[in-house]
């Protein structure tokens, strides 16, 4: 038993997967690549959590919560390319632990993805439907309160949230656009990102010369505690104040690896992959870090607690930046779109990590069958749309938020591991990308492996998940439970390599 459910999958038998006749079409380039990571990675976690991460926890030392953040996806995305240039097969971290680190702990990244991608759709379709409700403002409409929140949630007025009727809706019609087929969708996304990253400079530029010093004063708060108008206490200011900034806004980051999960559909995989990776980390990394520093200098620690806790950037190009009036309204719209295209990524995400587990034996078959015609896992489709519309539904952001940080980590820390445990089982495989940072010391006859590079980045993410808090770790771990639970009873038996 202990030697089945550490069983590895042969990278031969993963790439001769590649040409069979269920493939996916090949049509991704590196500037699409790049294109369809930054429309993954600039969203909600920028425009919604940069505020609550300085309200609860680190006020202006928000930004060096970003540059921590950033640290840590770039050790684990350099980790990430020399996977996925030397398994250029759709999956991202399932696909290269199967091959590494055996089938039990596939299987625990690819449940642990479904955090990050499908909870991570419906974190940002809930937000979404703020940003909607913003924009319908603006013509004096509104959707009521009641149908624009779940159930766990209350208004200041004492309204209680009954579903969230707009959050679902987006999910259902990105669902609907990724049925059609890669090329359509990764048009109608290249265009979002364009307006995406050109809102994000916009508002830098303009919203310089609005900072008002006395809000980044001091920087990095003192070291105190501080209970969010929901109850829940933080650790504010001082280094545990920045590492729980860190661990919110890391969700800012997510996305740059499923670029990894579209391998398959990618022309050039082995050169395109490593640029579409860290090229996407890389621009997003610096606006993030000029954003927040604006925006936590345009308004205060105080305003980001009270009046302008929703809508962030708006609010504060509204009250502090006179006669930007059409800026805050350009960008209301472009965060709409830009949350769109990061739903459209974490979806796309889902169901190809589920087609891979489906090729696999793991979970049903239906989650790989291909649609004739568009060439999509279609039915896969179908079923996250029911799972993420129920969160999105049904849940409050945050926690689904942090469950989605929690679980994309806890992946990343795995992903870093197994880059080094290939290094010592499979270093004759051609890389045509390597981590930079590890090390060989030839000690008499043995070769000793020092990787730098991975071992910082397991405690960059480890030092997040701390950051986030014991009852995020509780969630993670019930999820993983339910996880085992499924493959002891389910994917181990059916598994296809079993009967080899
Ligand atoms: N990085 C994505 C966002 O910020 C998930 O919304």
């Amino acid at each position: 038993m202990t030697s089945k459910i550490f069983k590895r999958k042969p990278i031969g038998e993963l790439l001769k997967e590649t040409e069979s006749e269920n493939s996916l079409k090949k049509t991704l380039t590196a500037g699409s690549l790049i294109a369809l990571g930054v429309g993954a990675i600039i969203g909600a976690g920028l425009f919604v959590r940069t505020a609550s991460a300085a309200a609860n926890c680190a006020g202006p030392a928000v930004t060096i919560g970003f540059v921590l953040a950033g640290i840590g996806c770039l050790l684990a995305g350099l980790c990430y390319a020399e996977f996925a240039s030397m398994i250029p097969v759709a999956g991202s971290a399932y696909t290269y632990s199967y091959t590494t680190m055996g089938e039990m702990v596939a299987w625990i990244i690819g449940w642990d993805l479904v955090l990050e991608y499908a909870l991570g759709a419906a974190t940002v379709s809930i937000a979404w439907s703020e940003y909607l409700n913003k924009l319908l403002g603006y013509f004096d409409l509104r959707i009521p309160y009641e149908w624009s929140h779940s159930p766990f949630e209350v208004s200041t007025l004492g309204v209680n949230g009954i579903m969230n009727i707009p959050a679902l809706f987006i999910v259902f019609l990105l669902t609907m656009l990724l049925i059609r087929g890669v090329r359509e969708s990764s048009f109608v996304n290249a265009i979002i990102v364009i307006v995406k990253v050109a809102i994000v400079i916009l508002f830098i530029v303009f919203g310089w010369s609005y900072i008002n010093p006395v809000n980044h004063i001091p920087f990095i708060p003192e070291a105190t505690n501080y209970t969010d108008s929901q109850g829940v206490p933080h650790h504010f200011g001082g280094f545990l104040g920045i590492i729980g900034a860190a661990g919110i806004v890391f969700f800012a980051f997510i996305g740059f690896d499923a670029v990894s999960t579209a391998a398959q559909e990618t022309k050039n995989p082995k050169r395109d992959m490593p640029i579409g990776i860290l090229g996407s980390l890389a621009i997003c990394t610096v606006l993030y870090i000029l954003f927040a520093y604006v925006l936590t200098g345009v308004a205060s620690v105080e305003d980001f607690r009270t009046v302008g806790k929703e809508a962030s950037v708006t609010f504060a190009i509204q009250t502090y930046m006179p006669g930007f009036g059409w800026l805050a309204k350009l960008v209301t719209v472009a965060i709409l779109a830009g949350f769109s295209s990061v739903i459209l990524v974490m979806l796309y995400g889902q169901s190809r990590v589920f087609y891979s587990m489906s090729k696999d034996g793991l979970v049903p078959k239906i989650f790989s069958d291909v649609h004739k015609k568009y060439k999509t896992p279609y039915k896969s489709n179908w079923l996250f749309l029911i799972f993420v519309g129920l969160f999105a539904s049904f849940v409050p952001q945050d926690i689904v938020g942090d469950m989605t940080s929690i679980g994309t980590l806890f992946a990343f820390i795995l992903v870093c591991v197994g880059i080094w445990i290939l290094r010592i089982t499979n270093p004759e495989i051609p890389r045509k990308f390597k981590t930079p940072g590890i090390f060989y010391l030839k000690i008499k006859k043995a070769k000793i492996i020092i990787p730098v590079v991975p071992i910082l980045g397991v405690f960059a993410c480890g030092l997040m998940i701390f950051g986030l808090g014991w009852v995020n770790w509780v969630r993670l771990l019930i999820w993983m439970a339910i996880g085992l639970i499924i493959y002891f009873a389910y994917g181990i038996r059916k598994s296809k390599l079993r009967g080899k």
